[in-house]
């Protein structure tokens, strides 16, 4: 069971609208620990990628139920070369030679992926063993962003005395531009809408309006620009989403310190939605918190994306992989 009330709140969406997610790392205790729990809640039907047997004999060896749980063998599968041949045409104008997506489409990430693209499951959860980018790659080369041309990033659900915060970018774009990091906020304040946290959006910085200078604060200044521009799209206009920046960390979470140093700010001292303004302070940040500052970190999520595929720290345990796959399934219902 899982303790966090905000996570089973996730579970009891999920279950209103039952998802199939795959789990390409079969070998690992804690995946299949995650879905046993979640195939027991009922909450999502699950597809495990490993050795069949093993599994099973793990399932029986806790005395687990295998019911809303499949177990498949890649290298065995009927379907491997239809996804072989699916993975050619997707990316030979890319180079991709044939032998190598015989090569490839073995390669559990790369199956897990190419269920999704057929249509065989909705979402993805891995990385209790990969690298982010060995989870990311295959999906931004196969499943691809929803809008094109646009960057796919990711967040963090950050919980904090089981008060959810979304962080972003910790996982994905290493050095946005403007641009990006403005696409980053709207992206960021939609997903905090889906996970039905407040849309308030602090742009972060080391300044606050204009306490400090240099290039990094302008840059969080235009993006901030152009995200409060973009606002006024009708995409966006009714969705209630309040942005401002350039902010300080305090500022943005402190009524006391924000009616200080930003006092005309709508956002400063109730954001929920933490904009970095890169990945090294986002990554950084976000598991000094995790570590030091007592909250659970739930993430990296991908954001952008056609559908949804998440990754996972490899210091994970079976109850955050378990807020992953509730997060990824509420993110295929959309
Ligand atoms: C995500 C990441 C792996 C992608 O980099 P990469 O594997 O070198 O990817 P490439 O540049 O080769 O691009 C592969 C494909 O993905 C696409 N792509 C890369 N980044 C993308 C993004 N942010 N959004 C959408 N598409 C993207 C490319 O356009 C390319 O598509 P194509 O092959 O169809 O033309 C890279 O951004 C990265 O390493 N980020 C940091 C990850 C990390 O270490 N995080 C910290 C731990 S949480």
């Amino acid at each position: 069971m899982v303790k966090s009330k905000y996570i089973n709140s996730l579970l009891a969406r999920a279950k209103e609208n039952v998802k199939t997610i795959v789990l390409p790392e079969g070998e690992d205790e804690r995946v299949l620990e995650a879905a046993h729990i979640i195939s027991d809640e009922g909450a999502a039907k699950i597809i495990i990628l490993g050795d069949i047997k093993q599994m099973n004999d793990y399932f029986t060896q806790k005395g687990w139920s295998t019911k809303n749980i499949e177990f498949i063998k890649p290298e065995e599968s009927p379907r491997l070369t239809e996804y072989t041949e699916l993975l050619y045409e997707l990316r030979k104008e890319k180079g991709l030679s044939h032998e190598d997506a015989v090569a490839l489409a073995k390669n559990y990430n790369y199956f897990g992926t190419l269920m999704i693209k057929s249509g065989h499951a909705d979402g993805m959860v891995s990385g209790a063993n990969h690298s982010t980018a060995d989870t990311v790659r295959p999906a931004l080369q196969i499943i691809k962003s929803a809008k094109k041309g646009a960057n796919v990033s990711s967040f963090f659900i950050m919980l904090s005395n089981d008060v959810p915060y979304i962080f972003s970018d910790c996982g994905v774009i290493i050095n946005p531009t403007d641009k990006e990091l403005a696409d980053i906020a709207l992206n960021a304040a939609q997903t905090a809408i889906l996970f039905g946290i407040e849309p308030n959006v602090a742009m972060l910085s080391f300044s606050t309006k204009g306490s400090g200078k240099g290039d990094e604060v302008e840059k969080v200044k235009r993006a901030t620009q152009m995200a409060l521009e973009a606002l006024q799209n009708d995409e966006y206009k009714n969705l209630g989403i309040k942005l401002d920046g350039e902010l300080q960390a305090d500022a943005a979470l402190d009524e006391v310190v924000a009616a200080k140093k930003a006092p005309n700010s709508n956002v400063s001292g109730k954001a929920r939605v933490l904009i970095f303004p890169n990945l090294e302070a986002g990554n950084i940040c976000y598991k000094m918190l995790q570590r030091l500052g007592g909250c659970e970190a739930y993430g990296p999520i991908l954001q952008g994306l056609n559908a949804p595929i998440n990754d996972l720290s490899r210091g994970c345990f079976a109850e955050d992989v378990v807020g992953a796959i509730a997060i990824t399934c509420i993110q295929a219902t959309k």
